[in-house]
């Protein structure tokens, strides 16, 4: 048992440089597959290396010109099919050095940032599996007034992880003297059709059914602050100046890129005059002498059917043309008799939804009542109005600011509301008549409706033409 301890021992001690022979060589293997790691790991890194200067010229690269609807107008497509950085771009060409060179630089700074992004992806991938990118760059072009062109470039951009992204860019384009144009020639210049602009964009945004619930608070009072930086993407389209809106600029993801549609009609006072819609209201249009007197008939608190229609019979017999300042909660009663002032050539204006006195109350409060009669009236007419008349005459800074129209008060008060007599009517127009004169009357009371005709034959025999308050401004100015 001894000598097999003894045996025992030495043995043992004859194993351990086994063991250590075992443990330097196990060192020397791994440290051979670690090499051997590491060298293949440098060739796939060269093996991508490679693949970058292939993406850096991406393969089947075409680069086709078309002609557009409008002869001056060439399309460029710049496409290519490579299996990781495909993409599809496609730009307007002119004439113009100055344009192309600004579209060019969005095209190129667009496709760089793509072709970066996705090359930086194929070298930091682990596995072979790299997944194609995508950037689409769509365009629209739009014609307004003839000379003016928006163009609208949409991007669609895809570079690996759970989403594409979508942004808008546009350029505004005079064709003839080849400028470009930015809002603020839209507008003017002017500081309060700037306010006017915002504040309703921003009460279309905080209104619209699909967007109220999604706004990002903060960053809507951001973007609709009244600085000319902002509302820099827009065009005009179809009689609509459309602002566009990024992803996430306004509102929450889910509901993509907003487009606020507002109708020249509605926004043609704050449009620097080159730019309002010519073919608008071609109701209202009435060839004026520059020489005559001219007075502009108001009717407000109406619609009310069986006054109103009075009112309109009387004035289709003097060929006289008026302004009627509706309630939305009438003319939400009353859609026909609104529509029929309309169709009769008259002017609809906006006079709120409730009559309130508007100093006195809060933002929302007043574009409530603002944006709801403007949809009544949209509603029942087809048309928006034109001018705002605050009930009792009550504005002050904050409400001006809240309201988008041209404001309209009167210079004549016929109290009609407080005599209610056909007689009294004609003696206070009578005392009081001047040149561009706005009288206020209210088609809700049918002593008016008795004293229209003696008045109205009154003034044509002083040799007053009849005109809209939209009209008159025009020569106040
Ligand atoms: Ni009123």
């Amino acid at each position: 048992m001894k000598g097999v301890t003894l045996l025992t021992k030495p043995i043992r001690k004859f194993r351990k440089p086994i063991q250590n022979l075992l443990v330097f060589g196990g060192i020397i293997l791994l440290t051979t597959l670690a090499i051997v790691f590491i060298l293949s790991n440098e060739s796939l890194k060269f093996k991508k290396t490679q693949a970058e200067t292939e993406i850096n010229e991406p393969v089947n690269n075409t680069l086709t010109k078309t002609n557009s609807q409008f002869p001056e107008i060439s399309i460029i497509t710049d496409f290519s099919d490579d299996v990781y950085t495909p993409f599809k771009l496609v730009y307007p060409q002119t004439d113009n050095d100055h344009f192309n060179a600004s579209i060019l630089t969005y095209i190129t700074e667009t496709k760089n940032d793509y072709l970066t992004t996705m090359n930086n992806n194929i070298n930091n991938e682990k596995k072979d599996t790299t997944v194609s990118g995508e950037l689409n760059i769509g365009l629209e072009i739009f014609q307004h007034n003839e000379i003016y062109y928006s163009f609208v470039l949409t991007t669609v951009v895809y570079t690996g992880g759970e989403n594409q992204r979508t942004s808008t860019k546009t350029f505004f384009y005079n064709l003839e003297t080849g400028e470009m144009l930015d809002l603020k020639s839209l507008l003017n210049g002017n500081d309060n059709n700037l306010i006017k602009l915002a504040t309703y964009v921003r009460g279309q945004l905080e209104q619209h059914p699909q967007l109220k619930n999604q706004i990002l608070v903060e960053k809507l009072e951001t973007t609709t602050k009244p600085v000319w930086t902002n509302f820099q993407c827009f065009a005009i389209k179809d009689e609509s100046l459309l602002i566009y809106f990024n992803e996430y600029e306004v509102a929450s993801g889910v509901v993509g890129s907003p487009v606020i549609a507002v109708e020249l009609s509605f926004i043609n006072p704050i449009l620097a005059t080159e730019f309002q819609a010519k073919n608008i209201q071609v109701n209202h249009a009435t060839i004026i002498n520059p020489n005559t007197k001219r007075v502009a008939l108001t009717f407000d608190d109406g619609p009310r059917p069986e006054v109103t229609m009075r009112i309109l019979q009387s004035l289709e017999k003097y060929k006289a043309k008026a302004t009627f300042y509706m309630l939305g909660k009438s003319v939400q009663q009353s859609p026909e008799t609104a529509k029929e002032v309309l169709t009769r050539g008259h002017e609809i204006g906006n006079h709120t939804w409730s009559h309130p006195i508007l100093t006195k109350l809060t933002k929302e409060q007043i574009l409530n009542e603002y944006n709801s009669t403007s949809e009544a009236i949209f509603n029942a007419t087809g048309q928006y109005a034109t001018t705002f008349r605050p009930p009792y005459g009550a504005i002050n800074d904050f409400v001006n600011a809240q309201i988008p129209l041209p404001i309209a008060i009167w210079s004549i008060d016929t109290l009609d509301w407080k005599h209610k007599n056909a007689q009294t009517l004609l003696t206070i127009v009578k005392k009081s008549i001047h040149n561009n004169a706005i009288i206020l009357m209210h088609d809700i009371h049918s002593s008016t409706a008795d004293g229209l005709e003696p008045l109205l034959a009154y003034l044509q025999e002083q040799g007053y033409e009849f005109v809209t308050v939209s009209e008159i401004n025009k020569y106040k100015e």
